[in-house]
């Protein structure tokens, strides 16, 4: 198992280019499985999520390559298997999204149900419900969501709407289903976000028919068959806005491009709230940290809100303030995994059921921290790089699933993170 060394304080400056966006990437490689043949997927960042998604896509049938360029090419000609293996599922919850390109494709899907995870229960009811209204038969037999469609799917209006807002996956599903149904879908309280506003477009260049792409009413009109495609996904929003910290929380000026900043409005938002300078710039943005953090309230909330993605790595932030801030978890209230470990950096943070009460400190100590999921381990590397001393951060296999090498991004903008390989005991 691999921990991080992390020497700090550190000021980080110079110019970082984002990756392209994880969470969009997963769902699009699910709808290559919509049209047999050939996608060729380009910026699909190199993470161990894409690879275990890959091997996903694989069990069914599918054959991958990627070439040095990062084109990640997805030949779907052959699906003789419909199985998400519960393996592969209980790794990585995004497996879920096949569910719906697999039913309307093969008329028949099998997949693990996901369990647990670090940030909450986050059950599937959504998608179930979505794809029973398109009219699939679906059961569960043994842990896994077994999904028949022997006639085919039917367009239906769906409220997709749960007590927590909208759902991204549960969007992705139930839109890709219906681009292959009979007749027209209307997807009431759709998600919003970027990542489900690029898989839309990227099914329309495949053939199919959806518009209200961006807004929480989206319309799909069934089409027979979709083909294959070649699609660039959208860069990260979430990987922009923790270089944006990682800029702020070390006092340092960062360039960032390849960022769309239109799609970040919240979370430039709350910087320049706090003090931090974000300039537009060409393709993107530089921010630029030079007086102190002033304290902030922030709710996170369905796009255009302030993601939950990027929840802990604001909580590091303003463990630094001048005062006391506030941060509402509205989206997974459980997501609070680094409080605690934080507060083993010398932050004060106090948790209240879904709210954390943020009391700005003078200094953040390096301690050993462990991390316990991808953004909760984003947020101690930032910590880390504020902190005084030697922080070392275990288990940063959490953090590889959706950071690229981010110590190999970091340090040439002045961070001093070393990877290290431990024995397991
Ligand atoms: N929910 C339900 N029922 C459902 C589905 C969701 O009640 O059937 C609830 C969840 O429990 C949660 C809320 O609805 O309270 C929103 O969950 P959502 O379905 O939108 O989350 P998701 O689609 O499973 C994606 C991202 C997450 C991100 C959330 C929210 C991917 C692969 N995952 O998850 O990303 O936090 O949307 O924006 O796109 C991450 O990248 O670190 C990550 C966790």
């Amino acid at each position: 198992m691999d921990i991080f060394r992390i020497e700090g304080p550190v000021r980080l400056c110079g110019t970082v280019s984002i990756n392209g966006s994880k969470n969009a990437s997963l769902p699009i490689m699910a709808a290559a499985i919509l049209a047999g043949g050939e996608s060729t997927l380009s910026a699909v960042p190199d993470l161990s999520d894409i690879s275990i998604f890959s091997q996903l896509l694989e069990q069914l049938g599918c054959q991958i390559t990627r070439s040095d360029d990062g084109q990640l090419c997805i030949d779907s000609t052959v699906i003789d298997n419909p199985v998400g293996d519960y393996e592969i599922v209980r790794r990585m919850r995004a497996s879920i999204c096949i569910l719906g390109p697999l039913l309307a494709r093969k008329g028949y899907a099998e997949v693990s149900m996901p369990g647990g995870c670090a940030i909450g229960d986050r059950p599937v009811n959504l998608h179930i419900r979505g794809l029973r209204e398109l009219g699939a038969q679906i059961q569960l037999k043994n842990g896994y969501i077994v999904a028949e469609a022997p006639n085919g799917l039917i367009g239906k209006d769906i409220f997709l709407g749960g007590p927590f807002g909208s759902t991204v996956l549960g969007t992705a599903n139930v839109m890709m289903a219906a681009t292959l149904a009979k007749g027209r879908t209307v997807i009431e309280s759709a998600a919003c976000e970027p990542e489900i506003a690029d898989l839309a477009n990227c099914l329309n260049k495949m053939g199919a028919k959806i518009s209200g792409i961006g807004s929480p009413r989206l319309i799909i009109e069934g089409v027979k068959q979709l083909q294959p495609v070649q699609h660039e996904v959208i860069p990260d929003r979430i990987e922009a806005g923790t270089f944006m910290v990682a800029a702020a929380i070390t006092k340092g000026e960062l360039k960032i491009t390849n960022c769309w900043l239109d799609d970040m409005m919240a979370v430039v938002d709350r910087l320049r709230h706090i003090g931090i300078t974000v300039e537009a710039a060409k393709d993107g943005c530089v921010v630029t940290h030079s007086d102190g953090i002033k304290p902030a309230d922030i709710t996170t909330q369905p796009f255009p809100g302030f993601p939950t993605d990027l929840q802990a790595q604001f909580m590091a932030l303003l463990s630094l303030a001048q005062g006391n801030s506030i941060i509402i978890e509205k989206i997974f209230p459980d997501r609070f995994m680094h409080v605690a470990e934080l507060n083993r950096m010398a932050a004060d943070l106090r948790k209240e059921g879904s709210v954390v009460i943020v009391a700005g400190v003078k200094k953040l100590i390096a301690a050993p921290v462990m991390a316990s999921d991808l953004r909760a381990s984003a947020a101690l590397v930032l910590a880390g790089l504020a902190a005084e001393g030697t922080t070392t951060v275990s288990r940063v296999y959490h953090i590889d699933r959706g950071y690229e090498k981010i110590e190999v991004r970091l340090n040439p903008l002045g961070a001093k993170i070393k990877r290290e390989q431990t024995q397991v005991v």
